[in-house]
C-alpha cells in the first residue's frame, strides 16, 4: 500500500454510507471502497463472535484490494471488533462510538439520549464511555430495534419509520432529553425525521465529521495522504444480492452506481 492507495470502509449494510458521504466531502482525491455486509445485517441482533468474524473476513477483502486505512463505519461493529482488528492489522483503523461526550457538553436540561442497537448499548465499550464521559449529565439509553431494517429498505420517510420513531422518541422527549446521539450509522439518514419529531430546540448529534477528522489526522500522521490532484472514485460491494443492494445504495449515496458481489471466500 502506499499514498494512492484507496480508502476502505465498511458496514452491516448501507448505514456507513453516512460516514462514506462524509469522508468524500472532506478527501475529494481519495478513492473510497465500501462494503455492505447485507447478507448479515442487522449486526445489532448477531453475536458478538459472528460480528467479530464478519468484521475480520470484510477487513482482509479491503487489505487484499490494498486499503491503506479501514474505518469501521458501525458502531455495532467497532464495539464487537475494534480491539481484535487492531491487533491484526498494523495500518490506520478507525472505528465510531457514540458521541456521548460532546453530547453532555452540549446539553443544557443535563438530560442526553443514546439511540443505537442494543448490541451496540450492552458492550463493554459503551459502558466505559458512559464511566468515562457520563457523569455530567443524565443518559438515557434506547435500543431503536427495526429502524436498521427501514433504512435498509430505502424507507426514510414511510408510516413505519415514523411510527417507530415516534415509539422510541417520544417517551426520551417527555423526560426532558433535549440532546440525541445518534449512535447507529444508519440512524443519519433518519435525522430528518428524527429532527421533525424531536422539534428544532432539541440537538442531534452525528459523530460523521468527527471520523472523517480523524481520518484525515491519522492518514497524515501516517504519511497516507494522498498528494494525487485527481478526482477520487468510490467502489461498491455486498455479501448480499447487488440487484436487490444497488437502488438503495443508489438512493443513499444519490448517484446511479455499481454494487459488486463480495466474492464467496469473504462470505
Ligand atoms: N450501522 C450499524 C451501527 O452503527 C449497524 C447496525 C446493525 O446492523 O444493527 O451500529
Amino acid at each position: 500500500m502506499n499514498t494512492s492507495s484507496p480508502i476502505g470502509v465498511f458496514d452491516s449494510g448501507v448505514g456507513g454510507l453516512s460516514i462514506l458521504r462524509e469522508i468524500r466531502r472532506d478527501f475529494a482525491n481519495e478513492d473510497l471502497l465500501y462494503v455492505a455486509d447485507s447478507a448479515f445485517v442487522p449486526y445489532g441482533e448477531k453475536s458478538p463472535r459472528l460480528i467479530e468474524a464478519r468484521s475480520v473476513a470484510i477487513a482482509e477483502f479491503l487489505i487484499d484490494r490494498k486499503a491503506k486505512a479501514i474505518v469501521v463505519a458501525c458502531n455495532t461493529a467497532t464495539g464487537a471488533a475494534i480491539s481484535t482488528l487492531r491487533s491484526r492489522y498494523c495500518m490506520p483503523i478507525i472505528g465510531i462510538e457514540p458521541a456521548v461526550k460532546p453530547a453532555v457538553e452540549k446539553t443544557v436540561s443535563g438530560i442526553v439520549a443514546v439511540l443505537a442497537t442494543s448490541r451496540t448499548l450492552s458492550s463493554g465499550k459503551f459502558a466505559k464511555l458512559l464511566t468515562r464521559f457520563g457523569d455530567d449529565a443524565d443518559i438515557l439509553i434506547q435500543p431503536c430495534t427495526g429502524l436498521v431494517e427501514q433504512v435498509e429498505t430505502g424507507e426514510l420517510q414511510g408510516g413505519k419509520t415514523r411510527d417507530l420513531i415516534e415509539k422510541y422518541l417520544l417517551p426520551l422527549l417527555e423526560r426532558g432529553v433535549d440532546t440525541i446521539i445518534l449512535g447507529c450509522t444508519h440512524y443519519a439518514f433518519l435525522a430528518p425525521l428524527i429532527r421533525e419529531i424531536a422539534g428544532p430546540r432539541v440537538s442531534i448529534v452525528d459523530p460523521a465529521a468527527a471520523i472523517a477528522h480523524e481520518l484525515r489526522r491519522r492518514l497524515e500522521g501516517n504519511n497516507l495522504l494522498s498528494p494525487d490532484p485527481r478526482s477520487g472514485k468510490e467502489a461498491f460491494w455486498t455479501s448480499g444480492e447487488p440487484d436487490d443492494v444497488r437502488p438503495v445504495v443508489s438512493q443513499l449515496w444519490k448517484a446511479d452506481v455499481e454494487v459488486g458481489r463480495l466474492p464467496k471466500r469473504y462470505c
